[in-house]
């Protein structure tokens, strides 16, 4: 089976609905930020502190290609991969792709934003990257899927889609 590719703002739910999604399928799992940080042996934070944003966008591209190589996943990416249009066009070839749409002001109120380098900087600008990036995932998504209230229904809002 082709993948499953969930886009979305941090903190949408992409990582928790895709393994949900990925058992009821039978397929893998994988989630771009978890391979990096396997690869590099460091977390998204120490990589971003360290490295820099572009540094870690560059493995998120090499990540992205890596996987549109493969079939047969569940694919979570890190809410930024789609501003590469070159990462998020690879893994579009390689699969379906499907944005999980939850509301910013819900987001931040009730997301963790401790390991999340570019949820530091506060509501406003949060919300700010929020309306900047819709268009973005919107643009390159098949499927819109509101998020549900846990991530079992939302799970099954994108298995209806994807009938
Ligand atoms: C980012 C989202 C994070 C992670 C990094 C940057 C972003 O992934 O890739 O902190 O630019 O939105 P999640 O969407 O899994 O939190």
């Amino acid at each position: 089976m082709k993948n499953v590719v969930l886009i979305g703002m941090m903190g949408c739910g992409k990582s928790s609905v895709g393994r949900v999604l990925a058992q009821r399928l039978g397929m893998g799992f994988a989630d771009t930020d978890q391979c990096i940080e396997a690869a590099l042996g460091r977390s998204i934070p120490e990589i971003f502190a360290t490295e820099g944003e572009a540094f870690f966008r560059d493995w998120e591209l090499g990540v992205a290609e890596e996987l549109a190589r493969k079939e047969n996943l569940v694919i979570a990416c890190g809410g930024g991969l789609p501003t590469r249009p070159d990462a998020i066009a690879s893994l579009k070839y390689s699969g379906t792709v499907i944005f999980l749409d939850r509301d910013g002001e819900d987001i931040y109120d009730h997301v963790s934003m401790d390991h999340r380098p570019l949820g530091q900087a506060g509501r406003e600008a949060f919300l700010e990257r929020c309306r900047q990036r819709e268009p973005v995932y919107r643009q390159w998504a098949e499927h819109i899927i509101p998020s549900r209230a846990t991530a079992q229904e939302t799970a099954q809002a994108v298995l209806e889609a994807l009938q």
